[in-house]
């Protein structure tokens, strides 16, 4: 097998690794994609495309990506299968997910299958492919409910999901343990705090994103709850930066990546409505199965990964409002 750590060049960079990321048509994973061929790699994207999007990839597709390096199938088919173990790659990123937790309490069924099957067929072929590491998304929601004097939460913390969301991700890093003792598929389970910024849109994205829209449609901010409740907020350009750290450190288990500091959903509504100019807030019922308080321990992340994160919050939140104001513009005028 290779070692995909051998891989690298004399600077830590990606040069003439294969890389696949699943995902790479949403979020996190367009980001994750052009950070990749920045640093040399070869990139390969799988991605059904059910709530990312092609348009993701404009970037990466005048930076050296070619239609013929993505793959549009689901994660739980032959045919993503077949398409690892026809490229081989030395790490694969595995971002594809079902990743609305109130969409995962109304159908576990469908968010078990995407994210535990789906996990379950892209290892079962990395081990096919002889696929060295595989950096994996997890997230927060895997610690469930925390005390606040326990908190930021560390690596060591037990792992107590509250939701079905919470449920499938930690499942899938059991099958992660077991694919690295038994069929060599070394890992690295990245737990993202709430990420935010660029391209973060639709429905079920998360409350930056959902905010800017509302800002930008000239609706109200909606705060579910008191918006007394905190996240951890990390900026999506910083998560790439983790991403593309962790294929260079080797297997190293599970890293949070965060900011370490808690931030309420009332003061993010402060920053977005301020960055756009404009958004009154209003009060909505809590979502079902949302924790209280959340912070996570970055002191691994920058023990084993060299990683912290870089992005002042009203930094990345003023760049998201303006991608944001960008997209709309854009929209308009098409
Ligand atoms: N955004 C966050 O705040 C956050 C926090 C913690 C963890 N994560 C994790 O990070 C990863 C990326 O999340 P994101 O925010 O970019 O979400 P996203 O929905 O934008 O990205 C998920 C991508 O996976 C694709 N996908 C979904 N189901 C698929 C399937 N069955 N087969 C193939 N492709 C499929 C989607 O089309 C999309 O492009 C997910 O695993 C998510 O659970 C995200």
């Amino acid at each position: 097998m290779v070692d995909p750590v051998l891989r690298l060049d004399a600077v830590g960079g990606l040069n003439e690794s294969t890389i696949v990321v699943t995902g790479g048509a949403g979020f996190v994973g367009s980001h994750v994609v052009a950070r990749l061929l920045a640093a040399g790699a070869t990139v390969k994207v799988i991605d059904d495309l059910s709530t990312g999007r092609l348009e993701n990839l404009d970037d990466s597709l005048s930076g050296g990506l070619t239609g013929a390096d993505i793959r549009i199938c689901d994660v739980r088919s032959a045919e993503a299968a077949n398409a690892i173990r026809l490229w081989r790659p030395e790490i694969l990123i595995h971002l594809a997910a079902q990743s609305s937790l109130p969409a995962s309490t109304r159908s576990p069924l469908v968010d078990a299958d995407i994210n535990i099957r789906g996990t379950v067929n892209v290892l079962d072929s990395c081990a096919e492919a002889e696929t060295g590491l595989v950096v994996y998304a997890a997230t927060s929601a895997i610690y469930g409910t925390v005390d606040g004097d326990a908190l930021p939460v560390a690596e060591t913390a037990p792992i107590a999901p509250t939701s079905p969301y919470g449920l499938s991700k930690a499942t899938a890093l059991e099958y992660l343990d077991w694919y690295r003792d038994h069929r060599s598929v070394d890992y690295t389970a990245l737990v993202l705090g709430n990420v935010y910024g660029p391209r973060q849109v639709g429905p079920m994205c998360g409350v930056v994103g959902l905010m800017a829209q509302a800002a930008m449609a000239g609706a109200d901010l909606a705060i579910f709850g008191d918006g007394h409740q905190t996240r951890d907020f990390v900026f999506v350009a910083d998560v790439a930066e983790a991403v593309t750290a962790a294929c260079t450190a080797g297997g190293v288990g599970l890293v949070n990546i965060a900011s370490g500091v808690e931030t309420t959903v009332g003061e993010i509504a402060g920053l977005v409505s301020q960055a756009a100019g404009t958004g009154a807030l209003r009060h909505a019922d809590p979502l079902p199965g949302e924790v209280r308080r959340m912070a996570l321990d970055i002191s691994r992340a920058r023990d084993l990964l060299g990683w912290h994160p870089r992005t002042p919050l009203a930094e990345g939140i003023r760049v998201t409002v303006r991608a944001a104001r960008r997209r709309d513009s854009i929209k308009e005028a098409s």
